[in-house]
């Protein structure tokens, strides 16, 4: 059970609980709502994915991509390294290139480098982490003929003001890589979809990495590592609550979980109460109940059939015009145009 004081925890307390600088006032406001919403609402208690990138966070993702069991990165990268030119020659003409949660931006630099070669190359990376946006930055900056402009946004508002700077005659590539689009879950990815299309215009495109279905234990690895990384990223989303919002989790009493859901197709995270306990947010003024055993849901990673792609690509308003597939590491990355 929960006791949330919700009219206490308004901007009243902002000197009590000052947001870290990478929480900017208004965002810090919806944080903090979000987070009274997902752990007080009733069933499964859960809190959105993503607030698992914080500094910290995008440092340990950074960390995970590298890691032997988690092939998924790898694969994305092959896949750009060897189709980039491909992907470029489908799209003639003036491109501005616009990434959705670009994270370090390092998989990027194969489409910069095909887009670049016809003359200057605008990017933007749109992220929701100061620290990615600015490892991504930071990463790219010695590609004389690209110009970054990011933006510390949620996806649709930065693509949003993308499109809105867009120049005549300017087409645009969106980027989602890294399968990213399989944290949401069904119907909400193609309701997703479906806004990233309405800002577009017919002839822009969208690059859209995706994980393939593949034996479940080689999910599990991928999403519960042997160091401990991915468990430690998950973890550090309740020390983020006890830094930001004045929780008081003890993390010894939570455990990283990866678990497949058969019926979704997905790799979910929990964190696992190992004890009953009462946890208490801003100060002691909420206070939230777990049972031995009980779970917060973190994140889901879908894994996907072609079948899934087309009738994704359909649905959404998409034409796909090109799809590649590592068979290593079984990845797709699509190419969908706006019909
Ligand atoms: C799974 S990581 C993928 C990073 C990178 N694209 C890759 O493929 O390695 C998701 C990235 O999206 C960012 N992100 C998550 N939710 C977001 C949102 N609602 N708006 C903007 N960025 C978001 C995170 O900060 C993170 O860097």
């Amino acid at each position: 059970m929960v006791t949330p004081d919700s009219a206490a925890w308004e901007p009243e307390h902002e000197e009590d609980s000052m947001p870290t600088p990478e929480i900017m006032p208004e965002t810090a406001q919806l944080f903090a709502a979000e987070v009274l919403a997902g752990l007080t609402k009733p069933g499964q208690k859960e809190l959105p994915s993503k607030y698992l990138y914080d500094e910290i966070g995008s440092k340990l993702f950074e960390v995970i991509s590298a890691l032997p069991e988690y092939g998924l990165t790898r694969a994305d990268e092959r896949l750009l390294r060897l189709n980039a030119h491909s992907v470029a020659e489908e799209l003639p003409g003036r491109v501005v290139i616009a990434e959705l949660g670009s994270g370090s931006g390092k998989k990027t630099r194969s489409i910069l480098k095909a887009f670049s070669r016809r003359g200057p190359t605008f990017y933007h990376p749109i992220e929701i982490s100061a620290t990615a946006l600015a490892m991504c930055e930071h990463e790219l900056s010695d590609m004389d003929s690209v110009s970054i402009v990011g933006f510390e946004r949620e996806y649709l508002e930065g693509l949003r003001e993308v499109a809105a700077r867009r120049k005549r005659g300017e087409k645009i590539l969106v980027l989602f890589l890294g399968s990213t689009i399989g944290n949401f879950d069904p119907p909400a990815d193609v309701e997703f979809l479906q806004k990233v299309q309405g800002i577009l215009k017919g002839g822009d495109a969208l690059l859209l990495g995706t994980d393939l279905e593949k034996p479940m234990g080689q999910l599990i690895a991928a999403y519960d590592d042997l160091l401990g990384v991915t468990a430690a990223f998950n973890l550090n989303l309740l020390a983020r609550l006890n830094r930001d919002l004045d929780a008081d989790f003890t993390l010894s009493q939570f455990k990283h979980l990866a678990r497949f859901n058969p019926e979704t197709r997905s790799i979910e995270m929990h964190l696992k109460s190992t004890r009953a306990q009462t946890v208490s947010l801003d100060g002691g003024r909420v206070k939230v109940d777990f049972q031995d055993g009980e779970t917060i849901w973190t994140e889901s990673s879908r894994k996907f059939s072609f079948a899934d792609l087309s009738r994704m690509a359909e649905t959404s308003g998409f034409k796909s015009v090109g799809q590649w597939v590592d068979h290593e590491w079984p990845f797709a990355e699509n190419l969908w145009i706006v019909k």
